[in-house]
């Protein structure tokens, strides 16, 4: 069973509209929303119908083909608005930017580079996995545990996903290891989407909540973490879903090596360190009632609980061992090697 698929343009440039997989409804509905204006695409980049920052540019360079379907003059607004959407994912931004610099402002031409920005992004995962899999590989007999968290796997991107990438190249190459999934509160993508998407396509995989990372690594179950990035300071220092900087303290107390897969289209040179990217802050709904159920007291019963809901956090580059790109990995992750291996 292979996951169903995220992102699709239906029809020609001139009239045809984006599919999208509406994430928030997996694992219990295979639905698709028939996007037809850029408000359509970007509320979906809003409530994370779809989702993770390679599959976010996607769709966000999908939606400024349906903007050059009302003429050239309609795509700036659409490029800002879009890239208004969510703050933290920077792939998005460098995809809208590259369909503002790209020529004629018609649907063919724009169609023409949002399908490239597409085919890029399924050949950067498959690169990530050839570059990645040599850590499956090292593995230890006795510590074959792979931990991930959050979904960074094909339906986050436009192919095989990034953390995920080694882990299908390893199947393949019938490698024997098992993954923990984390389940990533709180809205739970790891359990949703990266649980559904493994144990779909075969891989021996085993859900677990967020806090029994730290059991499962002092019982030596896991040898290895392997998570995406949103987005990847200069220096190093790397945005993740809400909860990656906490399994990384974790994996340097008990020694196992914490790795970050992404493309280069992940990494923004113009941020110098983790201090200067913006983390997205969502709703309190989403911590107070999860799904629709009451997790918290109501606001009626005590009006004075506070929330935070910050949707990623910034794991310092020091605790990073590397950085699987598709042009390699990053080892040590620092400022010097990020700069040679994106030369
Ligand atoms: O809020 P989300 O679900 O968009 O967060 C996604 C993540 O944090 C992913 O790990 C990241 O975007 C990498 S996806 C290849």
């Amino acid at each position: 069973m292979k996951p169903p698929p995220n992102i699709a343009w239906i029809g020609d440039a001139a009239t045809g509209h984006l599919r999208l997989l509406d994430q928030t409804r997996l694992p219990a509905e295979e639905t698709y929303l028939e996007c037809t204006t850029v408000q359509d695409v970007w509320d979906a980049i809003k409530r994370l119908s779809v989702r993770g920052a390679p599959a976010i540019a996607i769709a966000a360079a999908y939606g400024v083909v349906i903007a050059a379907q009302d003429g050239p003059e309609a795509v700036p607004a659409a490029c800002d608005h879009l890239a208004s959407a969510r703050p933290t994912a920077v792939n998005v931004f460098g995809a809208l930017d590259r369909l503002r610099a790209s020529q004629p402002h018609t649907p063919d031409a724009l169609l023409a580079e949002a399908v490239a920005i597409h085919d890029e992004d399924r050949a950067a995962c498959l690169a990530i996995g050839e570059h990645g899999v040599r850590f499956i590989e090292a593995l230890s007999e006795d510590r074959r545990g792979v931990l991930t968290h959050c979904n960074a796997g094909a339906l986050a991107t436009g192919g095989v996903g990034t953390a995920t990438a080694p882990m299908y190249l390893a199947q393949q190459r019938g490698l024997n290891f098992n993954v923990f999934a984390d389940e990533t509160r709180p809205l739970l993508q790891g359990s949703r989407l990266t649980a559904f998407e493994l144990a779909a396509a075969g891989i021996d995989t085993t859900l677990i909540c967020d806090d029994m990372a730290a059991h499962v690594m002092q019982r030596g179950l896991v040898g290895l973490v392997i998570t995406g990035a949103d987005r990847i300071a200069r220096n190093g220092d790397t945005a993740n879903k809400i909860g990656t900087y906490n399994l990384a303290v974790l994996a340097k107390h008990h020694g196992i090596p914490f790795l970050i897969a992404a493309p280069t289209t992940t990494f923004d040179l113009d941020c110098p360190s983790g201090a200067d990217i913006p983390i997205e802050q969502r709703d309190a709904v989403e911590i107070t009632n999860g799904f629709g159920k009451p997790t918290a007291p109501t606001h009626a019963q005590l009006p004075d609980l506070g929330t935070y809901n910050p949707a990623f956090d910034v794991t310092p580059a020091e605790l990073i061992t590397a950085i699987i790109t598709d042009r390699g990995v990053v080892d040590p992750v620092d400022e010097p090697t990020i700069a040679r291996r994106l030369a």
